[in-house]
């Protein structure tokens, strides 16, 4: 058993195993149970070798882990003076519900700690040659989720249909019709898009569009979840760079 009983939240990265970090590679390998979820790769769960790993997330025929079982279970192991490592997809603060675990363990009296880890927001577009920020072509972007808690569609996309800068989306692909009409009644037909689905896994594919066009590719492609929206001039100006890429990793647009 471990001598130090703490909560260690890490970042798995998007998708690729080699995209943690060397910090969170060594929570893994010192962790004496590892709490993970879907979207974390389970290839890293080989540096784990002594650990109990206990898988928290959704699956297909399996009930969702309700929150709260999650952090009970945390706190069950720490409390036994245990390290727990939660292995979560990306960066665990970007919708990833990571604080509120953290708040959980700490108002128990739980020590912790917090390797970070690298978003799919940036990550997946990147690894396609789509830069989210350009010089001359925009000054910020912006990262937003389709869906509430709620799973309505989030105000904020009104929001970003109103604004010029780059939006992209996390939790899109549900909601991707309304995505687009919110678009189109801002007169923004015209706009650049790019679906990114299973950003940075073997499996990963990339869609080129316009709002008037994405969404007879995502039917045509069957394109879903997990994927990311990127919207903004920056698609069209990232072109020489996403089409090179594909050409190098053998795949279509
Ligand atoms: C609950 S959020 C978690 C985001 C995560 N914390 C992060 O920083 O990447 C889940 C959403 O992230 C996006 N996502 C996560 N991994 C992805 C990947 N490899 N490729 C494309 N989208 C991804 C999808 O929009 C998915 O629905």
């Amino acid at each position: 058993m471990n001598k130090q009983a703490k909560l260690t939240l890490v970042g798995a990265g998007p998708g690729d195993p080699e995209l943690i970090t060397l910090k969170g590679i060594r929570a893994l390998k010192e962790a004496d149970v590892v709490l993970y979820d879907a979207l974390a790769n389970e290839e890293l769960l080989e540096y784990a070798k002594n650990a109990e790993k206990i898988f928290v997330g959704k699956r297909r025929g399996m009930h969702k882990f309700i929150q709260e079982k999650i952090q009970d279970l945390i706190v069950e192991h720490a409390s036994q003076g245990k390290h727990v490592v939660r292995l979560k997809g990306g960066d665990p603060f970007i919708f990833g519900r990571g604080s509120e675990e953290l708040k959980f363990v700490v108002a128990k009296g739980i020590e912790i700690d917090i390797v970070p880890g690298v978003t799919s927001a940036i990550a997946a577009p990147a690894s396609f040659g789509i830069s989210l920020t350009q010089r001359g072509v925009n000054e910020s972007f912006r990262v937003i989720t389709g869906t509430r808690s709620d799973l309505k569609l989030s105000e904020d996309v009104e929001a970003a249909a109103n604004s010029n800068v780059t939006i992209v989306i996390l939790m899109g692909m549900s909601k991707i019709e309304k995505i687009v009409n919110t678009f189109i009644e801002k007169g923004k037909i015209n706009i650049p898009v790019a679906i990114i689905e299973n950003g940075t896994k073997k499996e990963e594919r990339l869609a080129v569009g316009t709002i008037g066009t994405i969404l007879n590719i995502v039917n045509e492609k069957k394109l879903s979840n997990p994927a990311i929206i990127v919207i903004g001039e920056t698609v069209k100006e990232s072109e020489v760079l996403y089409s090179q890429l594909l050409i190098q990793k053998g795949k279509t647009r």
